[in-house]
């Protein structure tokens, strides 16, 4: 159906390809074929699947007067770094809240986010998990009485706006699809903060896209995802009324957060390292590696049966492999 999107700032570069990864489906695939859409590439150091969000984020941040961007995430936010890269690109000011102890070491995104002129506040877990909200009262407070406008984005750019990106990203993969060949697909991405898996879910009903969406969880449960990923999708029906009205239905591959958010097993560091040799392609140990860890794990229980492609939907991070390269020192 014809969308009407909501204008968006061109921060991405996109289309992505789509790779046929024939060694990885001979090492993996059980007799699929294993497909990765390149949103890793969808920028230098701006890059992965926030730029996507951000497109449209950032339009309505210009549009609406806002000279400031305000946004939140781990001390490695993927986020916070391409938030920090948008506002140095299009001249808004970047405050970020990070979550934990200011590190010592300026390391991965962290570095990015300085070297990108952002304010950064790093917060005690406790009180971040505790007074986030606040804390962004208080700032926005503090900029509307100095005259300024800030624009608080939540965590993961994951709303009804940021929504947006993902489902124009289902534009690409139906394009994708026909030259691919691919008549029906197993869409399988990482689930952080849910709007990945929102956007591709919506996206896939809004387009009939033939594609069945999975979200990976890296952190909390299947439940915290189905219900995050239909408050995104209740979100976007509340901002666009005029869009069909439906119910999707999240699909979450539960079970591969392993020892927490951001700890990754020997095993998903060994699996990085074998697809960066297979296929050229590096995955990082936050989200990527453990989606891909699920995906290979799900193909070999044999959940994908029936259906000859999959896609693994590469949402970056690649910035986020530096400051865990302890975790390489057996494999590499
Ligand atoms: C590299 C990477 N992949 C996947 C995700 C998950 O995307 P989302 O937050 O939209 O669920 C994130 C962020 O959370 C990310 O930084």
């Amino acid at each position: 159906m014809e969308l009407t999107y909501p204008r968006k700032v061109d921060l991405a570069c996109t289309p992505t390809p789509l790779q046929y990864m024939a060694r990885a489906s001979h090492q993996w695939g059980c007799g699929h074929r294993l497909w990765v859409k390149r949103d890793d590439l969808t920028g230098s150091v701006l890059s992965g699947n926030k730029v996507r969000k951000l497109e449209y984020i950032a339009a309505y941040a210009l549009d609406n007067g806002y000279d400031t961007l305000m946004t939140c995430g781990g001390l490695q936010s993927n986020h916070c770094r391409a938030t920090a890269l948008v506002g140095a690109q299009l001249g808004l000011d970047v405050h970020l809240l990070l979550r934990g102890d200011a590190p010592t070491d300026h390391d991965g995104n962290y570095l990015l986010d300085q070297l990108a002129g952002a304010t950064v506040d790093c917060y005690p877990v406790r009180q971040y998990v505790e007074d986030l909200e606040a804390l962004f009262e208080q700032w926005r407070g503090h900029y509307a009485g100095n005259n300024r406008k800030a624009l608080v984005i939540p965590t993961g750019g994951s709303d009804g706006l940021g929504v947006w990106g993902y489902i124009e990203a289902c534009e690409e993969l139906a394009a994708d699809f026909a030259s691919a060949g691919i008549e029906q697909a197993h869409l399988v991405t990482a689930s952080g903060s849910g709007g990945t898996q929102a956007g591709l879910t919506l996206g896939a009903e809004l387009l009939n896209l033939p594609a069945t969406v999975w979200g990976v969880n890296v952190c909390d449960d299947e439940q915290y995802f189905v219900n995050k990923v239909g408050a995104d999708v209740a979100d976007w029906q509340l901002r666009n009324p005029g869009m069909p009205r439906f119910t999707v239905t999240p699909r979450v591959l539960d079970g591969y957060v392993g020892a927490g958010y951001g700890k990754a097993s020997p095993a998903v560091f060994e699996l990085i390292a074998q697809l960066s040799r297979l296929e050229g392609v590096v995955l990082d140990p936050v989200y990527t590696g453990k989606a891909f860890a699920g995906m290979v794990a799900e193909i070999a229980s044999g959940r994908f049966d029936g259906c000859r492609d999959i896609v693994f939907v590469h949402t970056g991070g690649i910035f986020g492999l530096f400051p865990q390269r302890e975790g390489f020192r057996h494999t590499v």
